[in-house]
């Protein structure tokens, strides 16, 4: 019979809570048991549960369109998976085979969903996994490229929100470009290893090319894979320079958020991005990091909601993403709070001089 806790103790995002965490867990976990050859995840199935296994054996394969089945990873007590499809609201990334008996515990979407909210730390382990996975499983297929080489995907904007085009090519760690047009306007989405690395629409500054294209309401998208190079990626990542400062960015705009994040991160700083004004202070407890950079319109604190909710539990140096058109609206009503600084436009380059400029 095997001990829970003995169990949990080896999965890694498991070991960053304390024993209150771990209790909060084991009370929302399903035990199951397998038999050899389950076919627990089907790759492109939503999925609404994750697994740790327990003890046992599983094969994590992906299908080429010929048929064949490509060995991703095999994985195994202490181990778990089907957290991708959680993370990312995405279809099932690969399908996961028993190789033998197994004995597993299920943990639901809606008790997943409960734990990232009150253990906001386990995203970021997890995170990492996530994306090790990911480029693991890039890597395998760059390996064996497929005969039918690079697909290209295309719809349109009536169908398919850009912003949704925009979110696959981020889950699905696109490297290449969105081609996007309208009439007679064709605009780029340029991305590397899923991060959003250049938006081009005609002469327009980046922000101005992605308003304008997330506002056209009608149009044709297509994705261009392009094949990944993994020569050189790892002395990419070498030769990153030592991070310095943490930044936590809590923007409704997923597009905002990869563009600031692209440029910090490129920058050498460690970046969280949330879209919430709860998530965000979740973040500032976990994570204490040097700067928060907050847009006006959040979901749940609107403009000086949020600082004024920040500033109960931390006085670290905010920057709100304000224009010169409502700058001062915002300087007077945060004037009572300290160490809040604005920014004239939401231009990336605009946003960098500001936090440079307090966090120097
Ligand atoms: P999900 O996409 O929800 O369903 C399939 C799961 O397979 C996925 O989550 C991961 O947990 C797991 N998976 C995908 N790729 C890898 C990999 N390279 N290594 C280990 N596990 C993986």
């Amino acid at each position: 019979m095997f001990q829970i806790s003995e169990v949990l103790r080896k999965v890694p995002f498991f070991q960053t809570l304390g024993k209150d965490g771990i209790d909060f867990i084991v009370e929302r976990l399903k035990f199951k048991p397998f038999e050899a050859n389950a076919l627990i995840c089907k790759a492109g199935d939503p999925g609404d549960k994750m697994y740790i296994i327990i003890n046992g054996e599983v094969k994590v394969v992906v299908t080429s369109e010929g048929g064949d089945e490509n060995l991703i990873a095999k994985l195994t007590t202490g181990d778990y998976f089907g957290e991708m499809a959680l993370l990312t609201g995405e279809p099932r990334s690969a399908s996961v085979i028993t190789t033998e008996g197994a004995e597993m515990f299920i943990l639901n979407q809606s008790d997943f969903d409960v734990i990232i909210e009150r253990f906001p730390s386990i995203t970021l382990s997890m995170g990492k996994i996530m994306s090790q996975r990911l480029r693991e499983t890039l890597k395998k297929a760059a390996a064996k490229p497929s005969s039918g080489g690079i697909t290209t995907v295309r719809g349109n904007l009536q169908e398919r929100k850009l912003v949704d085009v925009l979110k696959f090519c981020d889950n699905n760690s696109l490297n290449g470009k969105v081609v996007v047009k309208s009439g007679s306007e064709v605009g780029e989405f340029h991305y590397e290893k899923g991060e959003l690395k250049m938006v081009k629409l005609g002469d327009l500054p980046e922000d101005r090319a992605l308003d304008t294209m997330l506002n056209w309401p009608e149009g044709e998208f297509v994705i261009e894979p392009r094949p990944m190079q993994m020569e050189g990626l790892q002395e990419k990542a070498a030769a990153k320079p030592k991070e310095k400062f943490v930044i936590v960015i809590v923007n409704n705009s997923m597009i905002v958020q990869k563009l600031l994040q692209r440029a910090f991160d490129s920058m050498g700083y460690e970046v969280y991005a949330v879209e919430t004004a709860a998530k965000a202070k979740n973040m500032v407890k976990s994570m204490n990091p040097h700067l928060v950079i907050a847009d006006t319109k959040l979901p749940d604190a609107a403009g000086s909601a949020f600082i004024s909710e920040l500033r109960e539990s931390s006085a670290l140096p905010v920057v709100m993403l304000t224009e010169t058109s409502n700058r001062s609206q915002y300087e007077a009503e945060t004037s009572q709070y300290q160490n809040v600084h604005f920014t004239n436009s939401h231009e990336v380059g605009e946003v960098v001089k500001v936090v440079e400029g307090v966090l120097s």
